[in-house]
């Protein structure tokens, strides 16, 4: 039976849903996880046997007495492992993602949803990604659309020969529900505002909803399919992206004063619901990767009230991806958040790697 150990950083929404998951998978491979740590505490296998995830593992890690590694001490602890190891990065941490060149140059393994890596500057892209004999693999499947089969399918795709013409997707669970309501295919009169309040209650939003309705999130995310796909996007901040934060709001200085002032600004919302109505259409808010024209972009489009876009519902991700294969674009939805698919979509990277350790 195949043993490898397993280096988990983050223990959050998504990193408990993640070692819950590990600690009790069925499978033919042994994951022995040996190091899991959040910013404060630590608790490490000194001798690389597998910690006790048994139910009490998040009491263990309140009460650890071991501070963290650094980064260089962590990659030392890795490199003197007996088994290979895969490090989980269940985190949002740009310092830990720049570090990743290290990792793999010393065949460490990688499976994170933490987009920083890939969607940062595209030197950071090209030395993860090396290609270089002994480097450790590295999947990042969570990092578009949580657990949905996003970049494992463009991969396949790619890998097979197919052409890519155009990928178009709702990316964003927040600015999917809030653009799935406010824009409907039976028109309704629900004001932009009071949906972005409605999202805000719901819990789908940033503390200060402007991190998400800013489109840079979302942007991210088109960043990494674009590179998958073969586009050499430099940064998310190389293609237009149309924010939708009024621009006076911009500048604002708390999430509730740019709450408090939103509903002066409904009627140009309403306005752009009411061109793409007149002419039987949703609006959407999509990213778009569009080779024949070499752009990309992240804004809004109309779409027919046939077009599986239209019916989208709730804060569901969607992609379609038009290839010369899939002249009718091949479809993946579902939900693109949550802790649960998203662990369960980072542990599907664990497995991959390890089948092909
Ligand atoms: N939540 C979702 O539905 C979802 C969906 C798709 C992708 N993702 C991605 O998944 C990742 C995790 O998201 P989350 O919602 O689980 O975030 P979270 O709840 O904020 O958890 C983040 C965890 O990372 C730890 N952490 C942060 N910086 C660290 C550092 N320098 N060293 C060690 N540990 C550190 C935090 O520890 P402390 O508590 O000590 O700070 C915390 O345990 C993010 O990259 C996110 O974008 C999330």
């Amino acid at each position: 039976m195949t043993s490898i150990n397993v280096a988990i950083i983050g223990a959050g929404v998504v990193g408990k849903a993640f070692v819950n998951q590990i600690a009790s998978i069925k499978s033919k491979i042994t994951f022995n996880v040996i190091h899991l740590a959040t910013s404060k505490k630590a608790l490490v296998s000194q001798d690389y046997k597998p910690l006790d995830l048994s139910s009490g593992w998040e009491s263990n890690l309140a009460a650890a007495t071991q501070t963290p590694f650094s980064l260089e001490q962590l990659l030392e602890y890795l490199k003197k492992s007996p088994e290979p190891v895969i490090l989980v990065d269940n985190t949002s941490n740009e310092t830990i993602a720049k570090f990743y060149p290290q990792f793999v140059a010393n065949g460490i393994c990688i499976a994170t949803p933490n987009k920083k890596a890939f969607s940062s500057d595209l030197n950071l892209w090209n030395n993860i990604f090396n290609d270089k004999i002994g480097a450790g693999l590295v999947y990042h499947e969570a990092t578009v659309g949580a657990g949905l089969p996003i970049i494992s399918t463009l991969h396949d795709l790619i890998n097979t020969g197919d052409k890519v013409e155009l990928i178009e997707g709702i990316l964003s669970g927040s600015l999917s529900f809030i653009l799935n309501t406010f824009s409907t295919v039976n028109p309704n009169n629900t004001k932009f505002s009071e949906i972005v309040s409605k999202a805000k209650t719901l819990g789908y939003l940033e503390p200060d909803p402007r991190d998400d309705l800013n489109g840079m999130d979302f942007a991210r995310k088109v960043t990494i399919l674009a590179r998958i796909a073969g586009f050499k996007v430099e940064s998310p901040s190389a293609f237009p992206i149309t924010s939708l934060i009024p621009k006076p709001l911009e500048s604002v200085p708390t999430g509730e004063e740019f709450m408090s002032k939103l509903p002066d600004y409904d009627s140009s919302f309403e306005q752009l619901k009411k061109e793409a109505a007149d002419e039987g259409k949703v609006l959407r808010y999509v990213g778009k990767v569009d080779f024949p024209n070499k752009s990309v972009t992240v804004g809004f489009q109309k779409y027919d009230a046939s077009h599986p876009f239209a019916s989208l519902q709730g804060s569901d991700n969607v992609l379609a991806i038009k290839t010369e294969r899939y002249q009718n674009p091949l479809i993946v939805q579902g939900a693109g958040a949550g802790a649960e698919v998203t662990a369960a979509g980072v542990l599907a990277d664990v497995i991959k790697i390890a089948e092909r350790l």
